[in-house]
């Protein structure tokens, strides 16, 4: 079990806030994760601790997350993890305004322990246990610490292991989706690279690829740019994906042609060029057509891309956008970006938290 503590960028934000102190709670794949956040009024946060236990070693030989084994690893971890979190903050159970937990979307079984977790901790604490949409979390991690908030309608980009989407966000806590994949996530296909190319690439493939890709050529294999359909804002990547694969194993058939293989290095430039141009591509068309929008709000764990980062801020510079990237320790899945959300939800509506109603759902409410 690999268990990451808090910086000091965070603790130093300590002394300054008064506002709610709450505990998140992130279980929805396979990071069992709790954080302490201290919020201002203006829902700016200080992140007083933000505890992850990664089961990247237990799903690691089998290339992706397997779900029995992600639900029982949370319900090992989840309350050593909520122990040190609440010890690094320096707070006690006591001090908590609220309880927060990502309720959806995500692998059920995974949901639940988190749930099921939060729950328990709210009734026996007397606090509100409040439900938060993990996808809207994403997007809210790259403004929850930087100083001023930005200005709103905003588009959201999301671009994780399950989802790529675009949002017009109409303020923090609400938000409309206007694009989305029609079929793998750019995270998925980051994967499913590492996956063809084989060992040493093991999983999460996505930051392994990004490192080989930073020392090969973009423009040595020419990949398909999905446009889905003329002014689609939808995005694909299964296309890009089979064609890796003919790249790096040759076409089946025995008509196929003589196959030469490229280096990995160059593969993996070449497919972050096109995986990435299509989400500049998107976006870019999104800006068009949505006039007034004040900033771009970028998150999921694909927004740790160095291609992409250096990409969106061109874009955003060219269109004058005030871009909110998350730091890296908040790009992947984490428990602070749940408790940071939750703050603005109870500042949009103090009513939030009230009913303890809520259920584990697999789909998300955006
Ligand atoms: O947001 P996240 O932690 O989990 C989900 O909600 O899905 O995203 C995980 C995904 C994985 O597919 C991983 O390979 C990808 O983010 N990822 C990256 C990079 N870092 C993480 N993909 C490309 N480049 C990276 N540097
Ligand atoms: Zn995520």
């Amino acid at each position: 079990m690999t268990i990451t503590s808090p910086t000091s960028r965070e603790n130093a934000h300590r002394a300054a806030n008064t506002g709610h102190l709450i505990l998140g709670l992130e279980t929805s794949c396979d990071e069992t994760a709790a954080a302490v956040v201290r919020t201002d009024p203006s829902g700016r946060a200080a992140i007083l601790s933000n505890t992850i236990a990664s089961q990247h070693e237990l799903h690691a030989e089998y290339r992706g997350v397997v779900p029995e084994i992600a639900s029982r690893a949370h319900a090992e971890r989840l309350l050593p993890i909520v122990r040190q979190a609440v010890k690094e903050a320096g707070v006690t159970l006591a001090d908590l305004d609220a309880v927060a937990v990502g309720n959806r979307p995500g692998l059920i079984g995974s949901l639940l322990v988190g749930v099921a977790g939060a729950k328990g901790l709210a009734l026996a604490l007397g606090k509100p246990c409040i439900p938060v949409d993990h996808i809207h979390a994403h997007l809210y991690a790259g403004c929850m610490t930087a100083s001023p908030m930005p200005l709103f309608p905003s588009l959201g980009l999301v671009v994780s292991g399950g989802h790529t989407s675009i949002y017009l966000m109409h303020s923090p806590a609400r938000m409309t989706r206007i694009a989305a994949t029609i079929d793998d996530a750019i995270g998925e296909a980051y994967d499913k690279v590492a996956a063809i190319i084989g060992p040493p690439l093991g999983f999460p493939g996505g930051p392994q690829v990004d490192a080989l890709a930073q020392k090969g050529d973009p423009s040595r294999i020419t990949f398909p740019i999905s446009r889905v359909a003329p002014g689609s804002l939808d995005f694909s990547f299964s296309g890009l994906k089979t064609a890796v694969l003919y790249k790096w194993n040759g076409v089946p058939g025995p008509k196929a042609p003589k196959h030469e293989r490229p280096t990995a290095e160059d593969l993996c430039a070449s497919f972050q060029h096109a995986a990435v141009a299509a989400i500049t591509m998107k976006l870019g068309r999104a800006i068009e057509q949505h006039a007034g929008i004040r900033s771009l709000l970028v998150g999921g764990g694909v927004s740790a891309n160095s291609r992409l980062r250096a990409e969106l801020t061109r874009l955003a510079n060219d269109n004058t956008l005030d871009l909110r990237l998350p730091p890296m320790d908040l790009c992947m899945d984490n428990a602070a970006m749940i408790a940071g959300l939750a703050a603005v939800l109870i500042n949009a509506d103090p009513t939030a938290g009230s009913d303890s109603g809520f259920s584990a759902v697999p789909t998300t409410s955006q």
